[in-house]
């Protein structure tokens, strides 16, 4: 069962939201030719500690550092590395996830790195950009989660791109990762009633082709089974009285734009 959150509850998940997403805008601005991933962590973990607040992923099961970096071919949870630099035309996802007075918010956006990169990459960061907002786009209190999925895979496999099926978003609060699970492919009108008091990410990954990964030897990186890339783009939101709070969405942030085109009932944290 999800846990459902008080309306004080939703207070304290917004501003880690809004820090998540704070430093996710942050290290976006460091993303360029050159840069290691190893750096990008490091200034992840200085900023979250900054703002009294503690990276989430940090010794999670094992994970050994602040933020996943997932480049290229790279679907999730991608380890930074000092070997790993950045280079022209790359994808990559950064993910951030901190713990902030002992409630989550995770959020994670591809960035290009420079501006030479190749179609079937331009592709998967379109159709995942795209992907998120219509998820969230259908999302309204007594809707059911299958609605969501629904919505992502008949878009992205009419695009030509696999929908991931082995990594899914997921009910947040005190927990990392809390019950439900929120798949982003499905049948409309199955799955778990979306409920007010949830909270939740959608946080679809889109390959370029075959939905199938292959697990790295670190037993954390996934890949695609064909090479082609992946993109991922992921919010928290919150189900409150009259719709949907993006907690993750920084003002200016285009996804608020796109979703109410799509028709959705989203709203921007209270206090923006
Ligand atoms: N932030 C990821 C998510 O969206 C989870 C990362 S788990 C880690 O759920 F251990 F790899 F950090
Ligand atoms: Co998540
Ligand atoms: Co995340």
């Amino acid at each position: 069962m999800a846990k459902l959150k008080s309306s004080q509850d939703i207070l304290l998940m917004r501003d880690a939201g809004q820090l998540a997403a704070k430093t996710l805008q942050y290290l976006g601005e460091l993303v360029k030719p050159g840069i290691s991933t190893e750096a990008l962590d490091k200034a992840a973990y200085e900023y979250i500690k900054d703002h009294g607040a503690i990276p989430s992923p940090l010794n999670y099961r094992g994970f050994p550092k602040s933020i996943c970096t997932s480049i290229n071919d790279v679907i999730c949870h991608g380890i930074p590395s000092d070997k790993e630099i950045l280079q022209e035309g790359d994808i990559i996802n950064i993910d951030v996830t901190v713990t902030l007075k002992e409630f989550h918010g995770d959020t994670s956006k591809t960035y290009l790195v420079g501006n030479t990169c190749p179609p079937d990459r331009l592709k998967v960061y379109n159709v995942a950009q795209e992907s998120i907002a219509r998820g969230i786009a259908v999302i309204e209190h007594a809707k059911r989660i299958g609605d969501i999925g629904y919505a992502i895979q008949s878009y992205a496999e009419a695009e030509g791109c696999g929908v991931v099926r082995d990594f899914v978003g997921h009910g947040i609060g005190k927990g990392f990762h809390e019950e439900p699970q929120i798949l982003h492919y499905g049948k409309p009108n199955t799955g778990v009633k979306i409920m007010r008091g949830m909270c939740f990410t959608v946080e679809p990954m889109i390959n370029g082709k075959d939905w199938r990964h292959r697990m790295m030897p670190d037993r954390w990186t996934a890949k695609t089974v064909d090479g082609s890339p992946s993109a991922q783009f992921e919010h928290t939101l919150a189900i409150v009285p009259g719709g949907i709070e993006i907690l993750t969405a920084l003002k200016g942030d285009s996804i608020m734009e796109r979703v109410k085109e799509l028709g959705g009932k989203v709203m921007w944290p209270n206090n923006l």
